[in-house]
């Protein structure tokens, strides 16, 4: 499957690109390319080993007048920088949009993803040095800077097993509390390795799957099944020793959800670790329980709500609103990717306009979860990054403030997943061959993270006639504006965009993903 000629091609890359380093210009510095395998139909992954993965370093436009544009195709291109110059005249034909940076929107708060069992599994399997490459890839300033970490309190479905930090049945007083080797084998050591790589201010959000069994109607981990009511208290007890039991390992949270789910203990029309809530006990819980203890623990820390799909939006939050003192405990709106594409992003608005001083983050996706995904894992699949391009847009574009993807890392199959519920995932491990594929996946993320550090403010962008291209504009906390552009038309496109004075005609090319920046005016 991997040519020789592209080997060849590589290399060839490499060294045209070091002699041109001195004379083309600074925009080529450093980065090594894309190693592309691809899988057919232009199912292109870029390959990682040990000794080698390709890099993306942020370059700024020098002068005003001057902007860079990234751009990733189907057809291979990854993070392809190239740069440009402002006309004084917009071009007449193709799209045109406009830049307004006095109209402003959602703050950003970032991008991340999750350290599961799982993923630390996969990760862990690759030799020390290729390791190293995939944790550089996520979080480095040569990779796409993820600063968001999203961490399941003890084990989910993407475990090997089923396991909560206190399984010994009718220990109220959580005498036998403890966390697990999967948080010193898997979670903890990568997660401080992540930080370290990390230049940004690097946020962990934890989230329960279920209580233990015995704390709960059904007695199971799965299924439908609630926290009985007498140990709403003993169930708080056991979220804050987790807080800081990581808080003794030096692992502090920015934000706790108030569980993974809680449909999935209703409906459960899959059998994996989840635990029910109404908005009705959820309100009682969070007033008299979780709330209060909380603040007593760490004041900063922050209450999401929800951690589930849009369509429950916004009447879950309407109801757990609609008690003061609850409303005064939650900080921000946690939402699944999952049924997207069937509940409309007005639902989002909606929410945002009920309750605009609490922010909307997706803290979780991923793609080959329906029944009828036949491939769980597609390698090298360009459709399911423009899903996820397609789904980040529209979710920043309706007020969410940043996007968490499910499992850093999966393996060939897409697991290991006790449950057999088994998914894609931007970063596929192939243990056997000490190697680690980056998917288009990965690559519409770092579109979006790499380019958009926490605070970016969305801006204005309207367009007179968006010949098919699905856009957004921001400007950075260091006054760089950040304009994507999304082209899912199998046909190359010429798009303008005009900011005040200055206008930029550049050619987009088919089912692309793009990412321009320019200096602001100021
Ligand atoms: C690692 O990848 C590089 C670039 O694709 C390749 O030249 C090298 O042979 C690979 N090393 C191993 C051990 O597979
Ligand atoms: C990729 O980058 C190179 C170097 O800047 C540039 O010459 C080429 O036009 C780019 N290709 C596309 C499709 O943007
Ligand atoms: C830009 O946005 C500001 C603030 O909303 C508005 O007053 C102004 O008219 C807009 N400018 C243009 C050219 O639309
Ligand atoms: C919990 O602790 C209390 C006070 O130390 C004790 O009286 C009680 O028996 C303990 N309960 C269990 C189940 O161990
Ligand atoms: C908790 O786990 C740690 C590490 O495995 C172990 O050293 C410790 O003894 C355990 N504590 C309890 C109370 O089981
Ligand atoms: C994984 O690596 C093995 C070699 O160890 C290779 O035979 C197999 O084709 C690789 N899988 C993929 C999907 O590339």
């Amino acid at each position: 499957m991997f040519k020789r000629s592209t080997l060849c091609l590589i290399a060839c890359l490499i060294s045209s690109h070091q002699q041109s380093t001195s004379t083309a210009g600074f925009f080529l510095i450093d980065d090594k390319p894309c190693a592309k395998r691809n899988y057919g139909s232009e199912n292109i992954v870029c390959v990682c080993n040990m000794t080698y993965c390709d890099t993306i370093n942020r370059v700024l436009p020098l002068s005003s007048r001057e902007y860079i544009i990234y751009t990733s195709t189907k057809a291979g291109l990854r993070f392809n920088k190239t740069k440009g110059m402002f006309d004084d005249e917009a071009q007449t034909d193709g799209a045109h949009f406009f830049v307004n940076l006095s109209t402003t929107y959602q703050t950003i708060l970032g991008f991340g993803g999750a350290f599961t069992d799982a993923a630390g599994i996969n990760i862990e399997s690759l030799s020390m040095k290729a390791k190293e490459n995939l944790l550089q890839s996520y979080f480095s300033k040569e990779g796409i800077e993820f600063n968001f970490g999203r961490v399941p309190i003890a084990g989910c479905d993407f475990s090997t097993h089923e396991y909560t930090y206190d399984d010994a049945p009718g220990d109220t007083n959580l005498t036998y509390f403890n966390l697990t080797v999967e948080d010193f084998f898997y979670k903890i050591p990568l997660i401080k390795e992540a930080m370290k790589l990390s230049k940004r201010e690097f946020h962990l959000l934890a989230a329960a799957w279920t209580a233990p069994p015995w704390m709960k109607t059904n007695d199971d981990y799965s299924g439908f099944g609630f926290l009985k009511e007498e140990y709403y208290e003993v169930w708080t007890e056991y979220l804050i020793k987790f807080l800081d039991k990581y808080e003794k390992e030096g692992l502090y949270f920015w934000g706790i959800s108030t569980g993974n789910e809680p449909i999935n203990g209703i409906i459960p029309v899959n059998r994996f670790n989840s635990m029910g809530w109404t908005p009705s006990t959820q309100t009682t819980w969070i007033k008299e329980h979780l709330g209060p203890a909380l603040k007593k623990f760490d004041p900063e820390i922050k209450l999401i709500a929800l951690d589930d799909q849009r369509f429950m939006l916004p009447w879950w939050i309407n109801k757990l609103m609609s008690d003061e003192e609850v409303a005064s405990y939650i900080d921000g709106i946690g939402v699944h990717w999952y049924w997207d594409s069937w509940f409309p992003a007005c639902l989002l608005g909606w929410t945002h306009q009920n309750f605009p001083d609490k922010f909307i983050l997706a803290t979780e996706a991923s793609v080959g979860d329906k029944p009828w995904d036949f491939e769980k894992v597609k390698i090298g699949s360009w459709t399911r990054g423009e899903w996820y391009m397609e789904d980040i847009l529209e979710d920043l574009n309706n007020w969410v403030t940043g996007w968490i993807d499910w499992n850093l890392a999966l393996d060939l199959k897409g697991g290991p997943n006790w449950a057999n519920n088994f998914v894609d995932s931007a970063v596929i491990v192939n243990a056997s061959a000490n190697e680690f594929y980056k998917q288009p996946m990965f690559y519409a993320l770092g579109h979006f993270s790499k380019f958009l550090p926490e605070g970016s403010v969305r801006v204005e962008l309207s367009a007179e006639h968006n010949g098919g291209i699905q856009s957004i504009g921001f400007l950075t906390p260091d006054d760089t504006v950040v304009i994507i552009l999304y082209n899912k038309l199998n046909s190359d496109s010429s798009v303008s965009i005009t900011d005040s004075t200055r206008h930029m005609n550049i050619a987009i090319p088919k089912r692309s993903f793009n990412t321009v920046i320019y200096k602001a005016m100021t």
